[in-house]
């Protein structure tokens, strides 16, 4: 069922929430109403072909815990960094579970993701983007902080060649389609992966500023043990002018493969005022 608009002028992606829930984009562009019971849109300006894109949101009914990879644990990490009333994106984002932060910190959420269908609606984000990080987003804000956790090319990709006793559960698998072709979460560890991986940095660089922080979360649990993902990513921040300032470690208690699956989160801050 289809239950989101994309603006076709802001990129932002709104959906009504029940009946009565009248919503504009943030540039006033689309609107939507009517929840679940009857979905109704409109708009001013269509795209350049005379059409609006429209999107499923929640096609699948699954537990959110099933669908969220953050912890309680990292969420709470992730949430001891923030301050009140800042704004945080989250370019690969997944269900939107980034948004649980706000248990902890009241903070503005803003986050993209490229398979609509992961979206889970009850998470409560400010501002949800669809399509490839790899392209920049529609607006050059800088935020406080970019926070997320990319694929990491290991078992979940599309092509990973594993069962686990658990069944294999690929992202594929799991959404029941396949991935849009720049879904990292597509590729395993290799170079196609770091190519992705560093046009989506590159377009992050629009968003950040002399005061953004970035929090990287990333599985250390690669099917191949020669991979170095984790340096790869430390190394495209450290290139993007940021210095580690925080560390943790984390047991997988979501997504566990073995019992030392581990996760790790690092929080940078700008090591440099130039622009990057
Ligand atoms: C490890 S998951 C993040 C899960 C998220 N933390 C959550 O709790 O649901 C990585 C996400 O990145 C998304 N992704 C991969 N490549 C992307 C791209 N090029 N642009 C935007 N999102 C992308 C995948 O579809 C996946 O949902
Ligand atoms: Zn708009």
């Amino acid at each position: 069922m289809v239950n989101g608009v994309v603006c076709s002028e802001c990129g932002e992606m709104i959906f009504s929430r029940y009946r009565h829930d009248f919503r504009l984009c943030g540039c006033g562009n689309v609107s939507v109403d009517g929840g679940n019971d009857y979905f109704k849109y409109g708009y001013t300006k269509a795209n350049s072909s005379g059409e609006i894109t429209t999107v499923e949101l929640d096609t699948k009914y699954r537990e959110l815990s099933s669908l969220t990879t953050l912890s309680n644990e990292e969420i709470k990490y992730v949430a001891s960094h923030l301050k009140y009333d800042q704004t945080i994106y989250d370019p690969m984002a997944g269900t939107g579970s980034i948004a649980v932060v706000r248990q902890h910190k009241s903070v503005n959420v803003f986050c993209k993701e490229i398979e609509p269908e992961w979206i889970c609606k009850d998470y409560d984000i400010d501002r949800w983007y669809i399509g490839s990080s790899t392209e920049p987003l529609q607006t050059d804000e800088k935020f406080d902080w970019i926070i997320f956790e990319p694929p990491n090319g290991d078992r979940k990709s599309d092509h990973a060649n594993f069962s686990h006793s658990r069944g294999r559960h690929t992202y594929q698998e799991a959404l029941d389609k396949d991935l849009h072709e720049n879904n990292v979460a597509r590729m395993n560890w290799g170079p196609t992966y770091r190519t992705t991986m560093q046009k989506i940095y590159k377009s992050l660089k629009q968003n950040i500023g002399s005061n953004t922080g970035i929090i990287l979360i990333i599985q250390d649990n690669l099917l191949s043990k020669n991979s170095d993902v984790v340096e790869f990513h430390l190394e495209q921040i450290k290139d993007l002018r940021f210095e580690v300032e925080d560390f943790k470690r984390f047991n997988n208690t979501i997504t566990p493969f073995n019992n030392d699956d581990i996760k790790l989160a690092y929080v940078f801050k700008r090591s440099s005022d130039e622009d990057v």
